[in-house]
């Protein structure tokens, strides 16, 4: 079946399909505080939501018994490991609606990226359920709901500005601390970063010991630098993933000029680049390497906005 085709049968015969846009994020800087009893870390980030997306697609089902996801990776499985799925079962729990879903997923972001493409998802595919079904939940208690099948995802219920706390799951809307026309670079190596691997990789003591409250002062006055953009899971993610650190001392190195930041995001393994778009030419020359221009965005009345959308 050609992609979207199942999508275009359904609007054909006239069942309502709607259309998501499904944002990732990247981590300006990552303080891990603590290490749980139960295996988790207390992290203090501040996340931002980027213009790198999904395409989603959303019809109820008449189906009783299950969802049906379709996506355009066909590495990326599509049963009950799967977010979205993940995200349906928790809506239908919640809600006690007996519910089941069409969902196309055109997949752009890459995952075992640092990203957070699949938590994307799952805040879009609770929204989505929810506004198909007549809002039956409010945000907030999505937002409360999305903890239990994931850490990241509650920053994609933000306005795209957040500070982050608990296991990621605690979010605080931010004034955006960089202008959202900042030109920004992602580059990804081949190879993801497993998170649960990173995190066991960790060792507390190598640490930052920067206050993060302080940091997310110094980047809302000064903007993003090498001292503000720190990432306490680059070091473990460089000793999972060797190759990580020479690409980004590479990295460094090819835009140092420019005036650029270049740290990677979350449990990587993206190099996110601050401050220039260019792609670097041994970039360009390697076709294993994942790379995407990318610019901030924010939420207004529910709607992901970026001034630069429509370039693409
Ligand atoms: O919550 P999520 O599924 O994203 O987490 C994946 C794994 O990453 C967890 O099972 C845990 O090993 C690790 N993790 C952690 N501390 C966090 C978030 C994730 O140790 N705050």
């Amino acid at each position: 079946t050609p992609r979207g085709s199942l999508a275009r049968a359904l609007a054909a015969d006239g069942i309502d399909v709607r259309e998501y846009f499904s944002p990732s994020k990247i981590n300006l800087f990552l303080r891990i505080t603590a290490r749980r009893p139960d295996g988790f870390h207390e992290l203090a980030s501040l996340f931002h939501v980027v213009d790198l997306g999904d395409g989603m697609k959303f019809a109820k089902s008449s189906s009783e018994t299950k969802d049906t996801l379709i996506c355009s990776d066909a590495s990326i499985p599509t049963d009950e490991s799967n977010l979205v799925i993940k995200a349906l079962n928790l809506f239908r729990k919640k809600t006690g609606i007996e519910q089941y879903f069409w969902v196309e997923l055109d997949k752009r972001v890459p995952h075992g990226a640092g990203l957070g493409g699949g938590s994307g998802n799952a805040a879009t595919t609770l929204f989505a359920a929810n506004e198909l079904c007549g809002n039956p939940a409010s945000e907030a208690e999505l937002l409360e709901w999305s903890g239990e099948i994931g850490s990241d995802i509650s920053v994609f219920f933000s306005n795209g500005a957040a500070y982050c706390t608990g296991r990621g799951e605690i979010v605080d809307n931010v004034e955006p601390p960089l202008d959202l026309g900042t030109k920004m670079l992602l580059v990804k190596p081949p190879m993801g970063c497993s998170t649960p691997a990173v995190f066991k990789a960790l060792d507390l003591d190598s640490r930052s010991t920067a206050d993060p409250l302080e940091l997310l002062k110094r980047i809302g006055s000064d903007g993003c630098s090498e001292a503000v953009c720190i990432n306490d899971l680059e070091a473990p993610a460089f000793k999972v993933l060797p190759e990580l650190a020479e690409l980004k001392a590479e990295l460094t190195e090819a835009t140092k000029d420019k005036g650029t930041v270049v740290f990677m995001s979350g449990s990587g393994s993206t190099i996110v680049i601050i401050g220039d778009d260019d792609v670097p030419a041994f970039v360009a020359a390697d076709e294993t390497l994942f790379k995407a221009p990318t610019r901030l965005i924010t939420r207004k009345s529910g709607e992901w906005y970026a001034p630069t959308l429509e370039r693409k």
